[in-house]
């Protein structure tokens, strides 16, 4: 028998952006939940990864009461530059698309959240050994470690925010769900490193040597990126050989602003489209990269994530304040036709600027044409800023 039972309304699967956000929304309705989180607080808070909030995403954190730093900290950019073989030209959202993106670490949003659901008292778990789910169908029950002991949570619902390889979406029968999936032959290496950034906004670059991104988290401190051959690893890029590439495929302007310092951080990511449906099995929903990936060129994860997030837990919020299950029963549908549209753009995004090492000439010659449209045309501009800030509706 396990030395520990307990029952809680939702059980949520990980304390990613989208598991913190889900309890942020439930919490305050007074929904009494409890976050599974399998890692420390402190190893969740040392994974660097998004840094672009959505206006959506940001008015979220200030709707729950936890935008108060991302408000005085948070950078807004109104424009973005690409630079494209060699030339630097500026996007700009604010103008385009009537919004702009805030620059904000997930690090720091995940922090605020923690810090929040510290202060009002709900219910974390960290270090959750061996996290299982079972009863998805009508009477879900979550088993997991807690200091050695064994404890068995009984649950009205469980909400899966536990990434991309969670223990969530693998508990679901495989002939339930139908999965698509797109990987790319190449990955990122980002550095995190205390230097300027390059310009007052992010530089995409694309080159004939492969993409790089210039981003940053403050005005002294930078987070970039370049594209590399898959089967790298880290070791294969020393700090200068990282910077040293980073120069070649930028416009001169960017190159000639970099000022290389120590990696404060360096990290691998692949890149994946990939989409999960349906979103909920019986008493099982799925949120954020639980059930789909973009690659981040169109930098939409947490952004998806947040957006899955606010739509679940209205939904939570109609069956247990109102009694009615038609929100939880849409859920999948209406999340998926904004995550569809992620994944167009983040795709179109990624093919646009990277070099694909199999690709034919006639393929890149394809690939400037429309680069060299995009340039100069207002309305392939303007669907740009509308997908980067955020389509709405
Ligand atoms: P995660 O952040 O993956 O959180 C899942 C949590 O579940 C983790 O804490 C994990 O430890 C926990 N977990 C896993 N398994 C279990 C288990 N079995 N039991 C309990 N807990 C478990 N997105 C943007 O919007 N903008 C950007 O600029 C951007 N840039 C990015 C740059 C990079 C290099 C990368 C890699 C990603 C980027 N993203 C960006 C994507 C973004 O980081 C993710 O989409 C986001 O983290 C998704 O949040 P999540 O809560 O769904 O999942
Ligand atoms: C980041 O700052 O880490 C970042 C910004 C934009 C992207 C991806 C990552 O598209």
């Amino acid at each position: 028998m396990p030395s520990h039972a307990r029952t809680t309304q939702v059980a949520i699967i990980g304390a990613g952006p989208a598991g913190l956000l889900l309890g942020a929304l439930l919490g305050r309705e007074g929904i009494h939940h409890v976050v599974v989180e399998k890692h420390s607080a402190a190893h969740v808070l040392a994974r660097v990864r998004a840094g672009i909030l959505e206006p959506a995403t940001v008015a979220l954190m200030r709707e729950l009461g936890a935008g108060e730093r991302l408000a005085r900290e948070g950078l807004p950019h109104e424009g973005l530059f690409l630079s494209v073989a060699g030339q630097r030209h500026h996007i700009d959202l604010q103008a385009l698309a009537g919004r702009h993106v805030t620059v904000y670490g997930q690090t720091e949003l995940t922090r605020d959240l923690m810090a929040q659901r510290e202060a009002a008292g709900w219910p974390t778990v960290y270090e959750a050994g061996d996290v299982s789910l079972a009863g998805l169908a009508d009477k879900p029950c979550i088993r997991f470690g807690e200091a050695g002991r064994p404890v068995e949570l009984q649950a009205d619902w469980v909400a899966g925010c536990d990434g991309f390889h969670g223990v969530s979406r693998a508990s679901i029968p495989p002939e339930k769900l139908q999965t698509f999936e797109r990987s790319y032959p190449f990955g990122w290496l980002g550095v995190l490193a205390d230097t300027p950034p390059v310009a007052a906004e992010l530089v995409y670059a694309q080159h004939d040597r492969g993409f790089a991104l210039c981003s940053m988290r403050s005005p002294t401190r930078s987070r970039c990126y370049v594209q590399i051959a898959q089967g790298d690893s880290i070791e294969d890029w020393p700090d200068n050989r990282f910077w040293d590439e980073l120069a070649s495929r930028l416009d001169p302007a960017s190159a000639a602003a970099l000022r290389p310092a120590p990696a404060l951080e360096k990290s691998i990511a692949p890149l994946r489209s990939f989409v999960a449906e349906p979103m909920r099995w019986g008493r099982l929903l799925l949120a954020g990269d639980a059930a789909h990936i973009v690659p981040p060129t169109g930098a939409k994860g947490l952004n998806l994530a947040a957006s899955d997030a606010r739509q679940l837990a209205g939904a939570l919020i109609e069956h247990y304040r109102e009694r009615s299950d038609a929100g939880l029963d849409s859920y999948s549908e209406r999340a998926l036709r904004g995550v569809w549209r992620a994944e167009r753009f983040s795709w179109w995004m990624t093919r646009l600027l990277h070099r694909f090492p199999e690709e034919l000439a006639f393929e890149q010659r394809l690939q400037r044409a429309e680069l060299d449209q995009l340039l100069a045309s207002r309305a392939a501009q303007t669907l740009l800023a509308e997908n980067y800030v955020g389509l709405r509706g």
